[in-house]
């Protein structure tokens, strides 16, 4: 799909790769809808992206993904494209994963992803054509000590895409996943269990994180191409 002039919702815009992606989105003539909870960032990044549309919405709640997809096409009139990139780290071994913390992490992760996705199908399919990025998450090629309950729901997520994938090509929707590597934004600061386990600093001898805007050119392609999956963990040679 090409990007210019078309109306994309990207979640978790307010911070990280979510912001660096609506930027590049916006510079690139999209018409760019920034989801999450924190309103100064999203009215800051509003006033900064053109035909930009900032909508307060907590991932978590069926109801604010709803409003989320009315406030879409109300201003703009279509939905081509969701970026779902909000989500947030849980770092503790499996023997003392919260449960309330995991569901937490499931309802943002998972199930906030697939009633986005459910909200904007029946939008995508009366068009024609739609295009559908999931940010997972490398760690869910990795085993990674204190990555379960972080790394199970992001595993969840890519099979969720794969089978959508399967479901809408025929709809002309192109579900797509990608896995960042570790990328220089705030994930590990808001993550829960952040002091206790955090795999926030990259163990010396292993590439350097990347920057957000790297994942967002990342984004951009998978946009354009529609292709399944795009991984950013750097190869061994
Ligand atoms: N950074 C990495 O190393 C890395 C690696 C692999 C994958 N990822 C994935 O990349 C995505 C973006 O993360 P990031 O690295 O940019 O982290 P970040 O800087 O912590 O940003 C997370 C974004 O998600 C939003 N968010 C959190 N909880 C939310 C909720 N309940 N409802 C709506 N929005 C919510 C935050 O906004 P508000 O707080 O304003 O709501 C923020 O905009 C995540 O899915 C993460 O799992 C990151």
């Amino acid at each position: 799909m090409q990007i210019d002039g078309k109306v994309v919702i990207v979640t978790g815009a307010s911070g990280g790769i979510g912001l660096a992606t609506a930027r590049l989105l916006g510079a690139r003539g999209a018409k760019v809808v920034l989801a999450a909870r924190n309103e100064e960032a999203l009215r800051a990044a509003e006033t900064e992206i053109p035909n930009s549309l900032a909508v307060r919405a907590d991932m978590r709640k069926a109801k604010d993904i709803r409003n989320l997809v009315e406030r879409t096409v109300e201003r703009f009139g279509r939905v081509d494209c969701l970026v779902n990139n909000a989500g947030q780290d849980l770092n503790a071994p499996v023997e003392a994963i919260d449960s309330d913390d995991y569901r937490s992490i499931l309802e943002l992760n998972l199930i906030g992803a697939l009633e986005a996705m459910q909200a904007v199908i029946p939008i995508m399919r009366r068009q024609g054509s739609g295009a559908i990025v999931n940010v997972s998450s490398g760690t869910t090629k990795m085993i990674l000590t204190g990555s379960a309950g972080y790394s199970s729901s992001k595993a969840a997520l890519n099979h969720l895409s794969l089978v959508a994938r399967a479901e809408l090509a025929a709809d002309g929707i192109a579900v797509s996943l990608i896995y960042p590597y570790i990328t220089d934004t705030d994930l590990e600061k808001n993550a829960i269990g952040a002091d206790e386990h955090s795999i926030a600093s990259p163990p010396s001898g292993i590439p350097p994180a990347d920057p957000p805007e790297k994942v967002a050119e990342a984004i951009l392609s998978l946009i354009e191409s529609g292709e399944a999956e795009l991984s950013l963990i750097p190869r061994r040679d």
